[in-house]
């Protein structure tokens, strides 16, 4: 899908360097970003960072509801942040996109991709016919055995195309559809892979929580929630009996809580525990697959991982090393284009953004 094939010309003149990696383009439920990376010799240097808040209801449990307006936002940014590239990179999740591991018979290419059309109907709540199909062959087999892991994901048709004219309308090529909860995946294995460990990635958003525990490089449990930060500001609305927008920016620090503060905190520490049993949830079945697996850390990210003191309270209900994802690591930005606090004070919510953007463009 999208993908286009020029023949090389070996030239990399400045007015000729064509895209080598996709714009990432993250649409969530509160805000649009957008993260353009350029191939650098010690990683990435970033080129372009920003994002634009939606309003309510334009994205609702992964879906466009109000694609002209989120084409305007979109359309907006990318013209304000100078982005060059045309060709763009988005994922997708919620109740249109199945990610599912299923166990089959070792087969060869050719005969797992004749078969798995039929494979997959059985795991799928929807007529086969009205989604895209994709599937990794996880090669989980050791020598002598004759089943192995394959990784299936659906997505509802309409739901992507949904995306895919929203970003024609603004002039832009989609060149990748990824899966939230593989993007963040993406985006840690730029900056921290190659490594032994195995890792808890927790992407908490406005609506929803993407769950990505990755061993050795590898998905093995892919889960979505439907909580996020957003239920913190609904909490803090219905408690003081205050505007939608108000309990958002006294949430953020932006407006001063005062003799509110000490409710506010508890509001936050009920809702970071909801959060907690989810991913609790998640482990403990994870945990009941791998027994002997123990996993060396858990990385938060999204908007909801800047709550005040959500990782020591993550690290404490788990007992794992929690952190809050920089996905910038391996990035140096041009202080002329982006201003590094920026950069900073962003990482957590452009995790999704920055997996997307180290995606490989195909010529
Ligand atoms: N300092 C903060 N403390 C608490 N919450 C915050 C803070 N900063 C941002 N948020 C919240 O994070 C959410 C936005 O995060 P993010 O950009 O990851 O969500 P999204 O990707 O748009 O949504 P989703 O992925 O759920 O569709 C908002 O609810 C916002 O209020
Ligand atoms: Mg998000």
């Amino acid at each position: 899908m999208g993908r286009i094939s020029l023949p090389d010309l070996h030239i990399s003149l400045p007015f000729l360097m064509r895209q080598k990696l996709s714009v990432g383009i993250d649409i969530g439920s509160h805000s649009i970003k957008v993260c353009q990376l350029e191939p650098a010799s010690d990683g990435y240097r970033l080129a372009g960072l920003g994002s634009a808040i939606l309003p309510s209801g334009a994205v609702e449990d992964g879906v466009l509801q109000e694609p002209e307006i989120v084409a305007e936002t979109l359309k907006k940014l990318v013209t304000n942040l100078k982005i060059k590239g045309r060709k763009v990179a988005i994922s997708v999740s919620g109740y249109s996109v199945i990610v599912k591991k299923i166990n089959l018979a070792v087969m060869g290419d050719e005969e797992l991709a004749s078969h798995i059309e039929a494979e997959a109907e059985q795991y799928i709540p929807f007529d086969i016919d009205d989604v895209y199909l994709d599937y990794a062959d996880l090669k989980t087999n050791a020598e002598d055995e004759d089943r192995t892991d394959v990784m299936l994901v659906a997505a509802k048709r309409d739901m992507v195309e949904g995306y895919l004219d929203m970003l024609k309308a603004v002039g832009l090529r989609p060149v990748v559809v990824d899966v939230d909860a593989f993007a963040l995946e993406n985006a840690y294995g730029a900056n921290f892979g190659g490594g032994k460990e195995i890792v808890a990635l927790v992407d908490i958003g406005a609506s929803k929580m993407n769950i990505n525990i990755v061993s050795r490089g590898t998905s093995i449990l892919v889960r979505d929630v439907v909580l996020g930060s957003r239920l913190i500001t609904e909490q803090i609305q219905s408690h003081f009996d205050i505007t939608f927008d108000e309990a958002e920016a006294i949430k953020i620090g932006l407006q001063d809580a005062g003799e509110r503060k000490k409710d506010i905190e508890d509001i936050c520490v009920t809702v970071c525990t909801q959060w907690v049993t989810e991913v609790k949830r998640a482990l403990d079945f994870y945990y009941s697959n791998y027994p002997d697996e123990k996993i060396d850390k858990m990385v938060l990210s999204g908007g909801g991982a800047k709550v005040k003191g959500v990782a020591q309270l993550f690290s404490e209900e788990t007992g794992l090393r929690t952190e809050i994802f920089n996905p910038f690591a391996r990035a140096e930005a041009n202080p002329a284009r982006i201003d590094p606090d920026y950069m900073k004070f962003m990482g957590p919510e452009m995790a999704l953004a920055a997996g997307l953007a180290t995606r490989e463009v195909a010529f």
